[in-house]
């Protein structure tokens, strides 16, 4: 039997196809663009390893898409046959977590791989892929716990041990550790530079905290590092847009987007999609005008109208249909989403039901210019909304659209107390100050208006 660069015995035709595997693995942690290629190489050393086919069938499923959901299916029934052959314990328990997230269940894929690491803390697969549905599920305790179950059994000996401590940094961030996550996420970083994803972790902190020139040069002075990262780089430039949008520096943001965000405007992946809609979205909403940047959004997000693989995923694409004046596929998104919504036996199913459907009807209303409506239908569901994944940090789109909602509806006093909220959690946003002054203004309260509006001056000066 041989192992894995990790010490998990592992099936394979030779030591070749596993140290390939090794390779394909560091190189997917550090969500580099040719683990595709990487993979590709494992098959040819070894066209039946059960942990290749695995990590095909879940990389598959990762790119959250239907066409590429039926490859990832392909995967699993020849990774079932080989199963059936002979495989380890571990290696069996990876094929039934990618059958289980085949069939919807992410939660069960979930629990099978944290099953996984109680027994191998250093499948580093499971973990990356732990972190991952935690995230999308909204389960940040989850994210940062999964980690610290594992961390004892790691060390800076153990290849790709940066990569863990970046998750650490990122579960810890999710859960408001913010110094305990900027110091894991430092570290990562000094043991690789080109760690986006740690990189991005204390771009999070530093957004939590409002430490916008922070953030501006953080990401500055690692970018340079990102050539060879896959797509997740567009994301990581897209948190370089957030700091610039607190400074309503639009002309810099719309330059980023064009030039990074959205280098690539034949994309219409999830990731690719979610950063760019949100991005002109905000930036509408500040006063910019984003020109005719919606139309390839909306035509793409056309495209996707009947997919409902993640909540999330889907209220980025029904904002661009909306903003774009699309009723109609926006009403037909509407319709498919309830059929999703009624799957019982999948994670996502009341997901949809509970959260996801009012959140897109309340955006669909915000396209309308209904904005008492989109004020009714989001606000009895703000505090779930958690539960479609993603960061704060991007869930704080759907937040920026009820108040904004509540604005042009008039509803100034739940403006003025959304605002508060915010304020007393993030004191460094100029944007929550700004929104605040607006909301008294309705109300009539100068006094109290001048003096959120200077306190946002004071913090973009
Ligand atoms: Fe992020």
């Amino acid at each position: 039997m041989i192992r894995d660069q990790h010490g998990l015995e592992t099936t394979a035709a030779s030591e070749q196809a596993v140290r390939r595997y090794d390779d394909m693995i560091l190189h997917y942690l550090g969500l580099r663009q040719d683990t595709g290629d990487r993979l590709k190489a494992v098959f040819d050393a070894d066209p039946e390893m059960p942990m290749a086919l695995c990590a095909r069938g879940y990389f598959m499923k990762l790119f959250c898409t239907p066409p590429l959901e039926r490859k990832a299916e392909e995967s699993l029934a020849a990774a079932q046959k080989l199963a059936a052959k002979g495989a380890t314990d571990r290696e069996r328990r990876h094929v039934a977590a990618l059958g289980a997230w085949c069939r919807g269940d992410i939660a069960g894929a979930t629990d099978a791989w944290e099953e996984i690491l109680l027994d191998h803390p250093r499948d580093v697969l499971a973990i990356r892929l732990a972190h991952f549905t935690h995230f999308y599920l909204g389960d940040s305790g989850a994210m940062r716990d999964s980690v610290a179950r594992v961390l004892p059994h790691w060390s800076a000996e153990q290849p790709g041990y940066g990569f863990v401590v970046g998750y650490e940094a990122f579960g810890l961030e999710e859960t408001g550790a913010y110094a305990e996550a900027e110091s894991a996420g430092r570290r990562a970083v000094a043991i690789n530079g080109r760690d986006i994803w740690a990189t991005h972790a204390v771009a999070h902190v530093m957004e939590m905290q409002g430490r916008l020139r922070d953030g501006i040069a953080w990401l500055d002075g690692l970018s340079g590092g990102w050539g060879a990262c896959n797509n997740f780089r567009f994301h990581a430039w897209w948190h370089k847009c957030l700091f610039h949008l607190e400074l309503e520096q639009f002309d810099a943001i719309l330059d980023l987007y064009d030039r990074e965000v959205r280098a690539d405007t034949t994309t219409a992946d999830y990731l690719d999609m979610s950063n760019a809609i949100a991005l002109l979205w905000r930036l509408q909403e500040a006063g910019a005008d984003v020109g005719e940047r919606w139309v390839e959004l909306a035509d793409k997000a056309e495209g996707k109208i009947d997919d409902h693989i993640f909540a999330f995923h889907d209220a980025h694409y029904m904002m661009a249909l909306s903003v774009d004046g699309r009723r109609r596929k926006a009403d037909a998104m509407l319709d498919t989403m309830e059929a999703a919504a009624a799957h019982g036996d999948t994670t996502e199913g009341p997901i949809f039901r509970e959260v996801g459907l009012p959140l897109c009807r309340a955006i669909a209303a915000y396209g309308r210019g209904e904005y008492g409506a989109a004020v009714d239908l989001l606000a009895p569901v703000r505090r779930e909304v958690y539960r479609i994944g993603g960061s704060h940090a991007q869930r704080d789109l759907f937040f920026r659209l009820l108040v904004a909602a509540a604005l042009r509806s008039g509803r100034y006093k739940l403006a003025r107390a959304l605002t508060a909220e915010r304020n007393a959690r993030n004191p460094g946003s100029a944007w929550g100050w700004k929104r605040a002054a607006a909301a008294m203004d309705g109300l009539g309260e100068t006094a109290g208006a001048e003096a959120a509006r200077q306190r946002a001056i004071e913090l973009m000066a």
